[in-house]
């Protein structure tokens, strides 16, 4: 699956939302405690005991958990989300940028995907919170241990202020990314930022989980509303001046395909 280098070193991608993981289903085991010691009071302070269990299990345990079994399936399971870009796979030697990139997981695939050359420039504000490990170096050592160093680029940038020339590239990719910018006007500035940075004609991949799905309430629980349903997305592609082509949906996740 991964490359492994001369002395066996692996590709780290790390784990989404590590710490909140951790914090999460430490705090949802205290549930556990509360409930397990209701069995054995009597009256009002066992009813409380087990009611307040059962919602700290439901609002900590079951989203600590269950984004934790989300890692192990992603990791597991490793789906190609290229196997969509068909515009990507059309051109020669497209030049791509991947904003949020983090660690590469979704770079690398990218790369992996150029049949005739091209080059990825990846972005990111590198947000501690968002993946364990999530910093400039390990995107890099990444890239040489995947054997793809000298068709990447990565480097400090934020999507709603993009560290690029206008009409720079052929393809930009933000997966799972949008959501993690919180203001609706940020979204709209990142957007407008990637059709200025996008080459006429050029294409945008956008993923994003939807809050609606049934896999990812079964991961997040309550905590699904972190994320936004698949519409929102379409409408704020809509309302901007790039042209929504397709909109595919797999196991949660949406991939927006969009045109300048
Ligand atoms: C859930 S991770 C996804 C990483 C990567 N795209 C992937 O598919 O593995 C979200 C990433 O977006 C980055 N990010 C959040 N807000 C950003 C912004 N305004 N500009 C650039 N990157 C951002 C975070 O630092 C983090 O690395």
């Amino acid at each position: 699956m991964h490359n492994i280098s001369k002395n066996n070193e692996k590709p780290e991608y790390g784990w989404f939302v590590k710490d909140l993981i951790v914090a999460f289903s430490i705090i949802g085991f205290i549930g556990i405690i509360f409930v397990s010691l209701g069995i054995f009071l009597t009256d009002l302070l066992q009813l409380f005991f087990i009611f307040a269990g059962i919602f700290i299990i439901v609002l900590f345990l079951w989203p600590g958990l269950g984004m934790a079994v989300m890692n192990i399936i992603l990791d597991w399971k490793d789906d190609d989300i290229t196997d969509s870009f068909d515009e990507m796979k059309r051109l020669e030697i497209p030049i791509i940028l991947d904003i949020g990139c983090g660690t590469g997981r979704t770079a690398m695939k990218i790369v992996k995907a150029l049949e005739n050359g091209g080059h990825l420039y990846g972005i990111d504000i590198y947000n501690k919170m968002a993946i364990s490990g999530n910093d400039l170096e390990r995107v890099r050592k990444n890239a040489q241990l995947e054997g793809v160093a000298e068709k990447t680029t990565f480097q400090y940038g934020t999507a709603t202020e993009i560290p690029f020339e206008d009409e720079s590239f052929d393809i930009v990719n933000v997966s799972s990314v949008l959501h993690e910018i919180h203001d609706r006007e940020d979204q709209k500035k990142a957007i407008k930022e990637i059709y200025r940075v996008l080459k006429p004609s050029g294409t945008v991949y956008i993923g994003e989980w939807n809050s609606r799905s049934a896999q990812l309430i079964g991961y997040m629980g309550i905590f699904c509303f972190v994320f936004k349903p698949s519409k929102y997305w379409e409408y704020l592609l809509k309302e901007s001046n790039l042209t929504l082509m397709n909109v595919e949906e797999k196991g949660g996740f949406v991939l927006f395909t969009a045109q300048k």
